[in-house]
C-alpha cells in the first residue's frame, strides 16, 4: 500500500502557534531545523549545555538558549536533536522531569523510542519528523524557497493533536513543500540502519568484486549482444526500490529531466 503523502497546502502550522518548541541541541539537524521553524513563525528555543561549543553559534544566529532543564521545561513540545547515543542520558537527567501531561517528545530519528532506550510516560505524545537530507541541505533548500522531504510518524498520541503537531513542525522545517511521508519509529529505524550498514558503512566493501561479474558479464554478452543490457535495465527498472526511488527522486528533485 503506498505511503500517505501530504503536501504544503493541505497543513496547517495553526495548530502549534501558541505552542513552544524546544529543540534539544544545535548540531547538524538542530541549527537547520531551529532556524527553519523560527522563519516560519514558530515560537522556538534552543537547550544546550552551558560550557558546550555550540551555545555561543545559537546565540549568534538569533535565538533564545538556554540550559536542557529549563528549555524542556519551558515548552510544549522538546524536540530532541543531540546524537542518538547520547539521547538517553540526556533525557533521563535533564528531560523526563519536565514530561508534564500533554506535552510531546519529538525526534528526527526513532531509534532510541524504537530499542527502549527511551521509555516516554504514557501522559505525552511521541512524534518524529526525519528529513531526508543533511542539514545544511535542510536550510539552504529552505531559504530557496523550497524544502527537504521528511518522513513523519507518531507512535504515541495522548492529546489527540500529536499528527496536527508533527505536520506542523514538518511544514515549519520547509518539508512539505516537496512533501512529507508517513512511516512509523519501526520503519524508519530498519530502513535507516539497513541503508547505513549495508549500504553506506560496509556494504560498499563487500560489492567490490573478485573478477566473477566480468566473467558473467563477457559470456551473457557473447550470446545476447547488447540487448542483455537492455534486458538487465528492464528488470532494474520494474523492481520495487526502483519504483519507489523514482517517486522519492520526483519528490526532491522536481525540475530533473528523469521526470
Ligand atoms: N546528521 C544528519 O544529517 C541527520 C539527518 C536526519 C536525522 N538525523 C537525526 O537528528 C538527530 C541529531 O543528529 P545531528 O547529526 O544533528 O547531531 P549532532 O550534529 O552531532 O549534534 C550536535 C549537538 O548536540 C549537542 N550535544 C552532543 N552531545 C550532547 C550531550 N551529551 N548533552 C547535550 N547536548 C549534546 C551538541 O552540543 P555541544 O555544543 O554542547 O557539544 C550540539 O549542539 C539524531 O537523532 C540523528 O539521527 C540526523
Amino acid at each position: 500500500m503506498p505511503a500517505k503523502r501530504w503536501l504544503d497546502p493541505e497543513v496547517k502550522i495553526d495548530p502549534i502557534r501558541d505552542q513552544t518548541v524546544a529543540v534539544i541541541g544545535y548540531g547538524i539537524q538542530g541549527r537547520a531545523q531551529a532556524s527553519n521553524m523560527k522563519d516560519s513563525g514558530i515560537d522556538v528555543i534552543i537547550g544546550l549545555r552551558k560550557d558546550g561549543k555550540t551555545w555561543r553559534l545559537a546565540q549568534q544566529d538569533g535565538h533564545k538558549v538556554m540550559g536542557l532543564s529549563e528549555a524542556a521545561a519551558g515548552a510544549d513540545i522538546v524536540h530532541i536533536l543531540i546524537p542518538d547515543m547520547e539521547q538517553a542520558d540526556t533525557y533521563v537527567k535533564y528531560i523526563a522531569p519536565c514530561m508534564t501531561a500533554g506535552k510531546a517528545l519529538s525526534f528526527s530519528h526513532g531509534a532510541a523510542i524504537h530499542w527502549k532506550w527511551i521509555v516516554a510516560p504514557k501522559i505525552v505524545d511521541v512524534i518524529m519528523v526525519a528529513p531526508k537530507g543533511p542539514g545544511q541541505l535542510v536550510r539552504e533548500l529552505y531559504q530557496q524557497g523550497f524544502g527537504t522531504p521528511s518522513l513523519v510518524a507518531v507512535y504515541q498520541d495522548h492529546s489527540k493533536m500529536a499528527w496536527d503537531r508533527v505536520l506542523a513542525m514538518a511544514k515549519g522545517i520547509g518539508s512539505t513543500r516537496p512533501g512529507v511521508l508517513q512511516t512509523s519509529f519501526e520503519e524508519e529505524v530498519e530502513t535507516d540502519w539497513f541503508g547505513e550498514q549495508v549500504d553506506l558503512c560496509g556494504g560498499a566493501h563487500s560489492l567490490v568484486t573478485n573478477g566473477q561479474f566480468a566473467e558473467e558479464w563477457v559470456s551473457i554478452y557473447k550470446k545476447e549482444g547488447k540487448n542483455s543490457f537492455a534486458r538487465y535495465m528492464k528488470d532494474l527498472e520494474n523492481h520495487e526500490v526502483e519504483k519507489v526511488g523514482k517517486e522519492m527522486r520526483k519528490m526532491m528533485w522536481p525540475n530533473s529531466p528523469e521526470n
